[in-house]
């Protein structure tokens, strides 16, 4: 099939060369004209596990392009896949700016009956404003549906998910969509779970909620464990046990982070206020998350006592693990509160660092964890890389000033910090 996806970031560029790997026709369009050439000439713009080798092989088999021209690249194609952004706007809201231009644009190239999909996630009816607006756009006598179907990939294992997703969400408004989606789909082995629009679009936003419910769960938990004696990795080993709770996104740390959770609930929180109900437990979820980051200089505090002019090292930048995005990155928020009480931040990560300083300009980023550590007052694990798991605790030690570490992801066993000689913390371990 000819397939064209609006917006080669994380979902569209990983959604686009899975489908040419599947052997649809792909191109991705995107308005940002350095990057198109950047993918044109071969290169790949995120870290992503995987993701140069799956485009190296798409490219090859000639079924992957790139363009700038959302019109064009629409016309003769039988899906549109908008993968735009969907930032916050100041309210809060989900900014949905770039989806509309897209609709309009699209609109204006179709030439025969096509679907067009929204990937990106947006607030429930936003599929009706869509089909609106095209309406509005379109070439008389050209035919097309607007569908939902969601996206589920995670950062930093998106080439797995998508190559096989948990599950293929199809908002349809009728059977000729529903049809010419499931041609797309062909060969996937996922479970396929046809909806109207509307559920589609909700289904994805009620999904991030409760994982980041989970997790805010969870990190209450741990917050009780301190205070109890009780170890949170086993509270959660065992409450994940149970078939009906189940063991993932069950880890207690420093708190969500990344593009899509914070923004998703607060537009989730936000359409359900504008639909006329008051989404609460999503504003305590919320701010059990805020409390986390504050939580984790807190436990900082505790060891120094005073942080002004103490120097303290981050290790890890990236939101999570295996990957360069530092959106919403808990690193930034913390590195941020210790500066503000006066201490003197310096940070290591593996590959983040040029993003984080994008944001931060000022961060003093060491080559590697010891150089980073080097004189430092405490050292705080906040992205639980694999490369940091086996960490030498003498060595570190040994070009530390104090001893300090506070693990706000429990990647580190503690009798083994304990016994290099660290006072050590972290997220609800006794
Ligand atoms: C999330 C969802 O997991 C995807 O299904 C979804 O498609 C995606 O958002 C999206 O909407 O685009 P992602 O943000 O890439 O994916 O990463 P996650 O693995 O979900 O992690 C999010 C944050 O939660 C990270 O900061 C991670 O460290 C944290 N987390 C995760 C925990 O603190 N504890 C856990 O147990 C799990």
């Amino acid at each position: 099939m000819k397939v064209t996806v609006v917006g080669a970031g994380y979902v569209g560029l990983v959604t686009g060369a899975t489908l040419a790997e599947r052997g649809h026709d792909v191109t991705c369009v995107d308005s940002d004209l350095p990057k198109v050439r950047m993918l044109e000439a071969g290169g790949v713009p995120i870290h992503e596990p995987g993701l140069p080798e799956l485009l190296a092989g798409v490219r090859k088999s000639g079924r992957l392009g790139f363009g700038a021209d959302v019109a064009a690249a629409a016309g003769g194609a039988e899906v549109v896949m908008m993968t735009v952004g969907t930032p916050t706007d100041p309210q809060g809201k989900a900014d949905l700016s770039s989806v509309e231009a897209a609709a309009r644009t699209i609109a204006t190239g179709l030439r025969d009956y096509a679907v067009v999909v929204e990937k990106s996630t947006v607030p429930v009816r936003t599929g009706e404003r869509v089909r609106r607006t095209m309406e509005r756009n379109v070439r008389p006598g050209v035919e097309f549906d607007v569908a939902s179907n969601p996206e589920f990939l995670r950062e930093g294992t998106a080439v797995e998910d998508a190559r096989k997703p948990s599950r293929i969400v199809l908002g349809v408004p009728n059977g000729r969509a529903e049809k010419v989606l499931r041609r797309l789909y062909e060969g996937f082995e996922s479970p396929i779970l046809v909806t109207n629009v509307e559920t589609a679009e909700m289904i994805k936003h009620a999904s991030n909620a409760f994982l980041a419910t989970k997790i805010s769960f969870v990190n209450a938990v741990s917050r009780l464990c301190e205070k109890s004696g009780a170890n949170v990795e086993e509270v959660a080993r065992g409450m994940g046990l149970d078939p009906r709770i189940g063991a993932q996104f069950l880890r207690a740390g420093v708190g969500y982070g990344g593009s899509c959770f914070a923004k998703d609930l607060e537009a989730f929180a936000e359409i359900a206020s504008q639909l006329g109900y008051e989404f609460r437990l999503l504003r305590e979820v919320q701010a059990v998350n805020r409390e986390q980051r504050a939580h984790v200089v807190e436990l900082l505090r505790q060891e120094l006592w005073v942080l002004r002019e103490k120097r303290v090292t981050l290790l890890g930048l990236a939101f999570k693990p295996d990957t360069d995005d530092v959106r919403d990155a808990p690193s930034l928020d913390v590195a941020q509160r210790l500066r503000a009480e006066g201490a003197i931040v310096r940070a290591h990560d593996p590959v983040a660092g040029a993003k984080a300083k994008a944001m931060l300009p000022d961060l003093d980023l060491a080559a590697d964890p010891y150089a980073a550590a080097d004189g430092a007052d405490a050292v705080v694990l906040v992205t639980e890389w694999p490369a940091y798991k086996g960490l030498d605790f003498m060595r570190l030690r040994k070009v530390m000033r104090q001893p300090v570490i506070v693990d706000a992801r429990n990647l580190w066993d503690p009798s083994a910090a304990r016994a290099a000689g660290f006072h050590y913390r972290s997220i609800g371990r006794p």
